[in-house]
């Protein structure tokens, strides 16, 4: 297949474009710097040369300003939105007018579509939450109408927290927990949605080749687990002491709003439709996919 990805150059999509070029398929970025023989976008002066994308199979998006790098002010929350919601109303809309479009646009989404919800299971069916991420999902799902409305297959990947120490929010924690000053964040209590890399990466192949994935899809690991344990796990794969916990005050202090809705919210997806599609998670299991993703023994 020939197929182009926006966002490309980050954690996903070198995963993504890795699994995609062994299988044999062409991969195209869309990149933001111009580069003789490459696709060309600016999402942010909304310009996109309709006739580069003619003649793809499909187009996977990725593209967004990353969320936990600064502190969100106003400015900071702005590109977490637009980054998002503008670019992809410009691909979508873009291919909707092609005349030869690509049957599958398989778009980013995230599990901030739920808000912050305890120990409640949440399925693709579930309601949307409230707060910042949520309104900023709900905008980026609705903002490729244009092309599910054009008869091209939509599949919206909810991801839950990618693992891997190449970049996310596992590289940010890692060297905390090294030195061994790990601990739990708030009450611990509160339910992570994870995904390993590798699983992350053959999710949105499965989204691409399999006609009848469409609509939301939870993409995160079939067990999810509270922050206790997965302060617990990593510590114990790592051979590490996690006795330094993190108040909730402590974590709003230091991170302000983000701490709320990235640290503390609780996230227990259920991944029910690539489960019905017959997806096979490579690593099911945290401290399998720790394991794997540290380099150490089974
Ligand atoms: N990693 C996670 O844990 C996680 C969880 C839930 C959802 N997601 C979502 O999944 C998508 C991919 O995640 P990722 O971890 O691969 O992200 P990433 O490593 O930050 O990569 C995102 C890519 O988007 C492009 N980009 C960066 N800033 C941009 C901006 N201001 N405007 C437009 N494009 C911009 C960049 O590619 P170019 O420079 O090549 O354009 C960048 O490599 C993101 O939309 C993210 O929100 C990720």
């Amino acid at each position: 297949m020939k197929i182009v990805i926006a966002g490309a150059t980050g954690l996903v999509g070198t995963a993504l474009t890795d699994i995609l070029i062994a299988g044999g398929h062409q991969v195209s970025p869309l990149l933001r710097v111009r580069k003789a023989g490459e696709l060309f976008w600016s999402p942010e002066e909304n310009i996109l040369d309709p006739t580069q994308l003619e003649g793809f199979d499909a187009v996977v998006n990725l593209a967004g300003e990353n969320i936990a790098s600064d502190r969100w002010t106003e400015e900071k929350k702005r590109l977490i939105r637009d980054s998002r919601v503008n670019s992809t109303r410009l691909l979508s809309t873009t291919l909707a007018a092609l005349s030869s479009p690509p049957s599958v646009l398989v778009n980013a989404s995230a599990l901030g579509y739920y808000g912050n919800r305890g120990d409640e299971v949440l399925t693709e069916t579930s309601s949307k939450g409230t707060g910042f991420l949520a309104n900023v999902v709900q905008e980026w799902e609705a903002a490729t109408e244009p092309a599910s409305s054009k008869g091209i297959r939509v599949a919206l990947m909810r991801i839950g927290v990618v693992l891997s120490p190449k970049g996310g929010a596992m590289s940010r924690l890692l060297p905390i927990f090294q030195m061994g000053g790990g601990g739990i964040l708030g009450s611990g209590k509160q339910y992570m949605s994870w995904i390993d890399l590798e699983d992350v990466a053959r999710a949105f192949h499965r989204a691409i080749m399999s006609s009848n994935l469409e609509g939301p899809i939870n993409t995160a690991a079939p067990q999810p687990v509270t922050n206790a344990e997965f302060t617990k796990v990593l510590g114990k794969v790592l051979m590490r002491p996690t006795l330094f916990p993190l108040p909730a005050a402590a974590a709003r202090l230091i991170m302000g709003e983000m701490a709320d809705e990235l640290l503390l919210a609780s996230q227990r997806l259920k991944p029910a439709k690539l489960e019905e599609n017959g997806f096979q998670f490579q690593y099911p299991a945290l401290e399998q996919s720790l394991k794997h993703l540290l380099g150490k023994a089974k």
